[in-house]
């Protein structure tokens, strides 16, 4: 349903099977190989036995990726003062020579795709479709701010001055820039963070996931092969609050590029405005959502489902923009829950490697857990409207939740942002459209919202009203592109700038005007 590889009766597509089989040759050569991993910092760090920590797959956690050796809180200062005093040498170096590196970056990813993907499905659970997606969004991030950061870095902006006077604004890289990151998109958003702070001429300190630590040490020796300095992109796999908590209330980091949960950029906001003595730091937060999209009556059913499903569904709904209330105007709430039913029994929950899977595990027990709680909750309030079966031979050893939709009152009812395969329905009638959108804006989330509807004024009256980052009229609300659909929110959904937007790199810079007295 989601990608190319959804089998019939008779099993895979054969064209996707030929477009896919050299990829799959390649993914299966290092589908077994166990990795040992650890920090890559400026300095050579000694073998730990007391600091690995295992990491195995999602979909049959008896099968072990490999080890990761967690910086220590001492390793993550000593970073620190090395990207300090790599600061001005790496602002020195000519924008171009900073963004060859990032391109080549891109390039060392296209070639290594296959390897980079396996990562991807055995460490974060991935599809093999979602996986080339995340690749190439990759590449993609490299592209655009090597381009961008060459458009704004490499000259001055010439400003009007009077006669005898000539002005110019100058835009530099601000410092040291610690990027925090999710497990759900460990290639793109780890590597979008990354190389956005170094191009604009900021030493990085990168801290991925604990669960999506392998992945992102891949990504980084091959940002090093590309050319990069060790010293100006350094990697800190590790315990979120550890190894953070060293460098959000370090005076010297100049700013924080952040991807993750509301409460963790909470967290770090406050341990930023603790600091005694420091430099106003930037905070650059991605955080979650509770997306939702409204369906009025001229709405297509068909169309609507197509991409409900795609919205709430893919990636196991573990995307910051998947669709979680979905509000149906009462005319065509039972059609559209009707297809929806079928739709929902046609999704296949299974091992993410195989090309007719549509929704693979989440990504741990303890996510599994929270998103079982809340469906027992509200199975037991008697409030199922849909449910994808889930094959018992999976549920062993994989973490798996089957799609699962709900009917509730409204968005207020939902307490926080469930990160797994969960939709709401909530039924509203025509009048009550004004109340329906103040109660959107008012949980304070501004993600993404979706509205279907073929009364165009409606749509783009609703597309205006709503507080959000990202608005889609007729459409999926999930997989924007760079530099095409700039992504982020606002609210208790982030700071903004939006990645992959041309402004995301001004963020990331300080800017200063030179008056000459000519
Ligand atoms: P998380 O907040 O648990 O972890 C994110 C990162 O923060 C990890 O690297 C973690 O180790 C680190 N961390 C944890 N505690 C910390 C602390 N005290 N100080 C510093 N760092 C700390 O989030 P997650 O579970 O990895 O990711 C899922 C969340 O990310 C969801 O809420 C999702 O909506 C959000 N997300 C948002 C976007 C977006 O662009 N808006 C994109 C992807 C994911
Ligand atoms: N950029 C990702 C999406 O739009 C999170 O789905």
């Amino acid at each position: 349903i989601f990608g190319p590889g959804r089998p019939n009766s008779r099993g895979v597509n054969l064209n996707v099977r030929s477009q896919y089989q050299p990829l799959m040759e390649a993914m299966a050569a290092t589908m077994e190989k166990e990795h040992r991993v650890g920090p890559l910092l400026a300095f050579e760090v000694a073998d730990d036995p007391t600091s690995q920590h295992e990491v195995a797959s999602p979909y049959d956690r008896r099968r072990k990726v490999g080890t990761v050796q967690w910086t220590s809180a001492e390793q993550a200062a000593r970073a620190v003062d090395a990207a300090w005093a790599a600061f001005p040498r790496w602002e020195g170096t000519p924008v171009a020579e900073r963004a060859a590196i990032v391109r080549r970056l891109g390039d060392l990813m296209e070639t290594h795709m296959a390897e980079l993907m396996t990562l991807c499905s055995r460490e974060g659970g991935k599809l093999l479709t979602d996986g080339v997606d995340e690749i190439k969004e990759a590449v993609d991030f490299c592209r655009y701010y090597a381009m961008k950061a060459e458009e704004l870095f490499g000259k001055p902006m010439p400003l009007p001055g009077p006669t005898g006077e000539s002005n110019q604004l100058m835009l530099a890289g601000k410092g040291v820039f610690a990027a925090i990151s999710p497990w759900n998109f460990p290639v793109a958003i780890f590597c979008g963070q990354v190389v956005a702070a170094a191009v604009a001429g900021n030493t990085v300190l990168a801290k991925p996931a604990e669960q999506t630590s392998i992945v992102a040490h891949r990504v980084i020796e091959l940002l090093h092969e590309a050319g990069m300095p060790r010293d100006v992109v350094q990697l800190l796999p590790g315990d979120g609050p550890t190894v953070g908590s060293v460098l959000t209330s370090d005076p010297r980091i100049t700013g924080v590029v952040f991807t993750g949960g509301t409460d963790t950029a909470q967290i770090i906001n406050r341990a930023l405005a603790a600091r005694e003595g420091a430099a106003l730091p930037t905070l650059i937060a991605e955080t979650g959502g509770m997306n939702a999209m409204i369906v009025d009556s001229t709405a297509l059913p068909e169309q609507v489902v197509a991409d409900v499903i795609q919205s709430a569904f893919q990636s196991a709904g573990q995307r910051c923009s998947a669709l979680r209330v979905l509000y149906l105007q009462e005319d065509v709430a039972d059609r559209v829950i009707e297809i929806l039913d079928g739709a929902m029994n046609e999704l296949r929950v299974a091992d993410p490697r195989d090309l007719g899977t549509d929704v693979g595990p989440v990504i741990d027990e303890d996510a599994r857990r929270g998103l079982s709680a809340h469906i027992e909750k509200l199975k037991a309030e008697g409030r199922l409207v849909a449910e994808t079966r889930l094959d018992p031979a999976l549920t062993g050893d994989g973490t798996f939740i089957a799609p699962v939709a709900f009917e509730i009152d409204g968005i207020e009812a939902l307490e926080r942002e469930q990160f797994g395969p969960i939709l709401h329905i909530v039924r509203y009638r025509a009048s009550e459209i004004d109340r329906v959108i103040e109660s959107i804006n008012g949980r304070g989330y501004g993600l993404t919202f979706g509205v279907h509807s073929r009364n165009e004024s409606f749509a783009d009256e609703i597309a205006q009203k709503i507080r959000v980052g990202n608005v889609y009229v007729n459409r999926n609300i999930i997989g924007a592109v760079v530099g095409v659909q700039p992504f982020g929110g606002q609210g208790l959904s982030g700071t903004g700038p939006k990645a992959g937007g041309p402004h995301y790199l001004l963020r990331f810079a300080t800017e200063k005007t030179v008056t000459v007295n000519t």
